[in-house]
């Protein structure tokens, strides 16, 4: 298959227009970051949020965008009012129309997609379907729906632009020809680089006793709850296997991951004459933010420079599969096709949700996925509407294992 990520270029006049899903986010913030040192080249339409109110409208007094939309609805009718107390010309909209309605005006260039979770799913489709360019954070939309997802982003000559560091640095080490297929253009692997988490070394004993706390304590990288707990997990890893095979057009059996404590090279591909190209710096995601923005020039991102002498080592694991279970889920979802990743996704969102409102063990979040994937039936993931039908029968029988209702 090929890919249509980034396949084109386009010029715009004047500032790029942006609008940022999940803006109150870790990733929407440093978004934000990467703008403000930009304001030449880029200015926020439109910001997003569930239910932050304050945050938002904090935002909004900041960035002054067009549009502010909180899903929900009596977030958004007291962020209206707060909104006109502070003499702020913002319109707020409500619910998933309205996200839908801010990543297709005309003024929009770019979408951040931001939005954590299945929640992501629906406005970063509309991104798509309005010829947008995507900046994916949201990788979770793309496993669960991956070839609607990627038809409608060629049907619609949107670009796609890997923000998740790994498969930015992907992106950046590959051949320019890439879209031809990868093995016609001597690319032989993918090596997918991971942390592995704050529980690499613990022992696999003491893992059933460790708190949410302890899981979003990442010892590298700093980010919202769901994907520490997903990193700790390494479930994070093998969304990213899925994430890496459509946006690559190539199989799981050529993405190695290859655990690098240090997470200072995001990810390396190897090419058949033996030669491995690897992207580096700072564990700071403005740097893939800066990147997919800019593309393709350069741009800063207020990353500090790498310094090598200070970093003085570089180490690489085989990750271990009984340590990480969550892992080898994610890579039989995958060979399975059809509709499991999807309910690998879901399974995955309701089990750790249940470890963070302290329901269920973090050892039990693999169990959970595991009899999910066994209980809910696999169809082909033709339509959305399949696919949306699987994520809400996984989340049910999730949900009846991890909370007991
Ligand atoms: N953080 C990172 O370093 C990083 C790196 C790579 C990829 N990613 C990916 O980027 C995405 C965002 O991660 P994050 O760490 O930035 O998450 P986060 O800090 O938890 O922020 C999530 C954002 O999504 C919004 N949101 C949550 N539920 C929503 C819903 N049901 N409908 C609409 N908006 C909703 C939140 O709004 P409220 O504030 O109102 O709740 C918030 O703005 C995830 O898919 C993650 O896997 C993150």
């Amino acid at each position: 298959m090929i890919s249509p990520i980034a396949s084109f270029i386009r010029v715009p006049d004047g500032p790029v227009g942006v609008t940022i899903l999940g803006a109150t986010g870790s990733i929407g913030m440093s978004t934000l970051d990467v703008i403000s040192r930009h304001p030449d080249k880029y200015r926020v339409i439109a910001l997003t949020a569930n239910s932050q109110l304050e945050r938002l409208v904090a935002l909004c007094r900041d960035f002054k965008p067009q549009y502010a939309v909180l899903v929900d609805s009596n977030a958004a009718e007291k962020a209206g009012s707060l909104m006109k107390e502070a003499n702020l010309n913002t319109q707020v909209l409500s619910g998933i129309e309205g996200l839908e309605t801010v990543v297709a005006l005309e003024d929009v260039q770019q979408v951040m997609a931001a939005i954590v979770g299945a929640a992501g799913l629906r406005p970063a489709l509309a991104a798509a379907r309005a010829g947008k360019r995507i900046l994916l954070a949201n990788k979770e939309a793309l496993v669960m729906s991956g070839k609607i997802f990627m038809d409608e982003v060629r049907a619609n000559n949107a670009e796609l632009l890997p923000i998740d560091s790994e498969h930015n640095a992907i992106f950046q080490s590959m051949p320019p020809n890439y879209l031809n297929g990868l093995e016609k253009v001597g690319v032989k692997k993918i090596l997918l680089t991971a942390s592995g988490g704050p529980f690499r070394d613990a022992d696999i004993s003491s893992l059933e006793k460790v708190t949410p706390e302890q899981a979003c304590d990442h010892p590298n990288w700093k980010m919202g709850k769901k994907i520490s707990v997903d990193s700790a997990t390494m479930m994070n890893k093998g969304l990213e296997v899925i994430e890496a095979c459509w946006l690559f057009g190539t199989s799981p059996d050529h993405i190695q991951v290859v655990i690098h404590p240090q997470s200072i090279i995001h990810s390396m591909v190897a090419y058949d004459d033996g030669s491995v190209m690897a992207q580096m710096g700072n564990p700071d995601m403005r740097t893939p933010i800066a990147h997919s923005m800019a593309w393709p020039e350069r741009m800063k991102s207020g990353v500090a420079d790498l310094d090598l002498f200070e970093v003085s080592r570089l180490d690489f694991e085989r990750p271990d599969m009984n340590r990480f279970p969550c892992l080898q889920l994610a890579y039989d979802a995958i060979n399975q096709g059809g509709t499991a990743p999807a309910i690998l996704n879901a399974a995955n969102e309701v089990a750790v949700q249940a470890f963070l409102d302290k329901s269920i063990s973090f050892t039990e979040i693999s169990g959970i996925i595991a009899r999910t994937l066994d209980q809910v039936a696999n169809e082909d993931a033709t339509t959305l509407a399949v696919v949306l039908d699987a994520d809400s029968s996984a989340r049910k029988v999730a949900h009846s294992m991890a909370y007991g209702v």
